[in-house]
């Protein structure tokens, strides 16, 4: 056998051959990864793997998990370093955890709660100097109708423009800035604290993905104007997330119980779907880990 010319008998094998499945879930992004328990340490072959899915997919769905909190800190950690959480709508016991869910404090779930979801399309801490990397979003207890996670695949819709547009857009930049989305989708003032952590950051419009090259429109609920162009406000901003936000360029994320997804935010937006918040219980935990600066 072709074994045989590389190893004798007595040798153990070098690899401990994993049965992982990566299958994609649409055209437009993702892949789900069966056959991979999380909890335990990932192989590097099966690393390198994974890491090569996650670029080539912007989305990874692994499923059929079974996470404590802890156990999924220790699993977001073999993808990269944590980003703390600061604010969450529910206190959570570990700060590391956001708890995304329409429960209230008594575990009953309640549209009113659901409704103060992330409902507009975002990249996660786009507002900072170095944004998240990858968030992972375990979904505990999910809808049985709706409530679906929705991303656009930011890359797909640059690529779709016309070249001089493209080329005018890579000359541009775009002001994230959180107290400027607070007050625009709260209604609120930032703090004082929020307005010393997080100043209105200028960063490419078109970002660079460190791994593949490709660029991808960076824009969001916290982007807030274009440099140079104040007077125009979110103009260009809400045009180019029409265009990024058109069906074809959309995946959307049908949640089983066990997923744990992992997407990327250098070029991907994403928003949580509405649901029967009064009839189903969701309840989700998010880690992110720690990107670098956009270029
Ligand atoms: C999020 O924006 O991180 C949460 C998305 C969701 O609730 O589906």
């Amino acid at each position: 056998s072709m074994a045989g010319l590389f190893l004798k008998d007595t040798e153990p094998m070098a690899h401990t051959i994993t049965d992982i499945r990566i299958n994609p879930l649409s055209d437009v992004m993702g892949a789900e990864v069966i056959g991979l328990d999380l909890r335990q340490t990932i192989a590097p072959a099966d690393k390198a793997r994974l890491l090569e899915a996650f670029t080539q997919y912007h989305l990874l769905c692994f499923r059929d998990q079974s996470l404590t909190k802890h156990e999924q800190i220790e699993a977001t950690k073999q993808f990269g370093e944590l980003d703390v959480h600061v604010q969450s709508n529910r206190s959570s016991d570990i700060p590391l955890i956001h708890i995304v869910t329409n429960l209230d404090q008594n575990d009953v779930p309640r549209q009113a709660i659901a409704a103060k979801g992330s409902v507009h399309w975002h990249s996660d801490k786009s507002y900072r100097a170095v944004p998240s990397l990858a968030t992972f979003l375990y979904g505990v207890e999910v809808p049985d109708e709706g409530g679906e996670t929705e991303f656009a695949n930011m890359a797909m819709a640059f690529e779709a423009l016309p070249a001089a547009r493209q080329a005018e857009l890579s000359g541009l930049k775009v002001v994230h800035s959180w107290p400027d989305s607070v007050r625009r989708t709260n209604n609120r003032e930032a703090t004082d604290e929020e307005k010393a952590n997080w100043p209105p950051i200028a960063q490419p419009l078109a970002r660079t993905h460190p791994e593949s090259g490709r660029k991808a429109i960076f824009i969001g609920q916290h982007a807030s104007y274009i440099e140079g162009r104040e007077a125009e406000g979110r103009a260009l901003i809400e045009e180019l997330e029409a265009w990024c936000t058109q069906p074809q360029f959309r995946y959307a994320h049908r949640w089983r119980v066990g997923d744990l997804l992992m997407w990327d935010n250098r070029c991907l937006l994403h928003r949580a779907a509405s649901f029967d918040g009064d009839r189903y219980r969701r309840l989700m935990h998010r880690t992110v880990t720690r990107g670098s600066a956009p270029f």
